[in-house]
């Protein structure tokens, strides 16, 4: 049984994938329509200046409503505000200042909270492992390890430039020796971007291979499906390299014997990088070994490699000192 950093048994990761590819628009449409259903009125009020609003005068309510006469705080009588728009005689209600602040107060919560929770939405569509949910640059330890420190301020800048980072594909690869804080330092950077709203995948080859694995012999036959169960291996594979920021987590962990059964996992491999470097998305690999390693000594495809060192290249950090398991 292959030992897994990842979340993996939470979802599975062909559900997740599909939650990356259409979260964006549905994220926002179903926000404003949160909004309207919540402020009504209001929300229409605040958008009338797209519509021609016609206003006709500032009166007192005359007709029935729900609302209070006058204001508790400031005294100040309910004022209607009548207006055609689009054709439509509609009434609004004129907010007093001690209403706008209470209502500007309320939307900033409503905001905070909706950023909380998009925050955990992305969270949860990370796979990050439960041991790495809290690693964070500010928490963790420095001063020990020189190597670790350098891997950590160039990661760290990695995130602070990561517009620019994701524009040219640049990927990162970090290598050394077992619990040296190789998968503790892509969690970093995992949970730091996605603090800032950037949806990251965190898994590794052995579970890409089994989702792909999974969709064999359910080819779709064009029929229009959104079901997890028509998904092809093209159709997979096209998903996992249109992710902006993938980890692959322990790469060589498994051996690219260079017989039958294994061309598929190297093929699969050199597939997945090769659409990621042509589509300029960010990879970022933790491993074991070196990239000349992973060639020498656990089969790997000079191609893929050759790949693999193009992404990566300037940010390629190793690791060395003892474990801290
Ligand atoms: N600089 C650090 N500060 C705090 N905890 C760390 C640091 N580096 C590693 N760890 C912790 O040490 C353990 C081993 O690190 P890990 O990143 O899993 O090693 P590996 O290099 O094998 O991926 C993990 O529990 C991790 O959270
Ligand atoms: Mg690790
Ligand atoms: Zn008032």
């Amino acid at each position: 049984m292959q030992r897994t950093e990842t979340n993996q048994d939470l979802k599975p990761l062909v559900s997740i994938l599909n939650n990356h590819a259409d979260r964006e628009p549905k994220c926002k449409a179903q926000y404003e329509t949160q909004r309207k259903s919540q402020y009504g009125a209001k929300y229409e009020a605040k958008h009338e200046a797209h519509c021609e609003a016609k206003y006709e005068t500032d009166h007192e309510a005359q007709y029935e409503t729900q609302t209070r006469q006058t204001c508790p705080v400031c005294g100040r009588k309910n004022l209607v505000r009548t207006a055609q728009i689009c054709g439509k005689l509609m009434h609004f209600r004129i907010m007093c200042e001690c209403e706008e602040k209470e209502q500007a107060a309320e939307e900033e919560l409503q905001k905070q909270h909706q950023k909380a929770k998009r925050i955990a939405e992305i969270k949860s569509l990370s796979l990050l492992g439960k041991r790495y949910e809290n690693a964070a640059f500010e928490n963790s330890e420095i001063g020990m390890n020189p190597s670790f420190d350098t891997a950590l301020n160039h990661c760290k800048k990695y995130c602070e430039n990561f517009k620019q980072m994701l524009e040219k594909g640049q990927g990162i690869y970090i290598y050394g020796g077992f619990g040296v804080g190789k998968t503790h330092l892509t969690a970093c950077i995992a949970n730091e971007l996605m603090k800032n709203f950037v949806p990251v995948l965190f898994t590794n080859l052995f579970e890409i291979s089994k989702a792909v694995k999974s969709t064999f012999g359910k080819a779709s036959f064009g029929k229009a499906s959104t079901s997890v169960s028509s998904e092809t291996e093209q159709s997979l594979i096209e998903k996992f390299s249109k992710i902006n920021l993938l980890i692959f987590d322990d790469l060589g962990k498994e051996i690219f014997v260079k017989n039958e059964s294994d061309t598929w996992l190297q093929n699969l491999l050199f597939d997945l990088i090769n659409r990621r470097y042509n589509e300029l998305k960010s990879t970022i690999f933790s491993s074991n070994y070196s990239l000349k390693e992973l060639v020498e000594k656990r089969g790997l495809d000079e191609a893929a490699a050759d790949r693999i060192a193009e992404m990566t290249k300037n940010f390629v950090f190793k690791i060395s000192g003892k474990s801290r398991r």
